[in-house]
């Protein structure tokens, strides 16, 4: 299967990242808009028009799936995304909350929801999470966090005071924690460890792979093929993926 995978940047490594472990597809066409990253500050209609002109970008390829790798795009843009495109087109928060759902949390324990501003603002997790029966819901912007891991600053004293100015706020020690962006599973230990209990994570990545096993059953394991497109400098998104990730482009 060939798939497309979008991000507004690079933060949807970590999303390749358990695509690629899973070894179930065939070819993944990864692009990245890097000339207009960071969506999380952005409002909805200029997420949504950026989001279009990516759906346009994928039909210049023979996809059969578009993974977007984004909670932005995913708390905004899916509806009109599919709108407009001739593939199916899978979001990450679905998928994170269907992964909560099948885990060992029980409904009132607390739940800490991270993202951007665009997500948390949007209230969607916060819904979902409602919906689903979750009493003890917390959800919190964390911006700060997306410019700190493209700086690539994944511990130390900055990572740690801005964990305090953002958690000093949080009520209750959460039991789980959303990583409602996929930059932060960059720093999920340090965001793990801050807390006295170590709360587990929620993982974009990891939770949209458990939900592609289930709607695609038949999917065999083989080698994948990954092609990296930047909408500005492609060489410097080659080079975060072999840094942070240890993967290798093939175009
Ligand atoms: N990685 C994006 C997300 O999952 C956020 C980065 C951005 O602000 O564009 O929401």
């Amino acid at each position: 299967m060939r798939i497309g995978v979008f991000d507004s940047g690079v933060g949807g490594l970590t999303v390749v990242k358990s695509l690629l472990d899973s070894k179930l597809f065939r070819e993944i066409i990864y692009f990245g808009d890097t000339a207009r990253v960071p969506y999380g500050s952005k409002d909805k209609n200029t997420i949504i028009r950026y989001s279009l002109e990516a759906v346009e970008f994928f039909k210049n390829f023979d996809i059969e799936l578009l993974v977007v790798a984004c909670n932005t795009v995913s708390a905004h843009a899916l509806p009109k995304m599919r709108e407009e495109a001739d593939f199916p087109v899978v979001g990450v928060i679905e998928s994170g909350v269907l992964a909560l759902q099948n885990s060992d949390l029980d409904k009132n324990e607390p739940i800490l929801v991270i993202g951007t501003s665009a997500t948390i603002g949007s209230g969607i997790y916060q819904n979902l999470l409602k919906q689903n029966g979750y009493t003890n819901i917390q959800a919190m912007p964390t911006g700060l966090f997306v410019p700190m891991v493209e700086e690539g600053i994944f511990k130390g004293e900055v990572l740690n005071s801005t964990m305090d100015f953002y958690f000093k706020n949080v009520k209750t020690e959460p039991h789980r924690v959303i990583l409602g962006c996929t930059h932060f599973p960059m720093i999920g230990e340090e965001i793990k460890n801050y807390w006295e209990n170590k709360p587990k994570l929620v993982h974009s990545g990891e939770a949209i792979m458990q939900y592609l096993k289930k709607i695609y059953p038949d999917l065999k394991e083989g080698e994948t093929i990954i092609k990296f497109f930047a909408s500005e400098n492609p060489h410097n998104l080659k080079a975060v993926a072999k840094m942070w990730l240890g993967i290798e482009s093939h175009n």
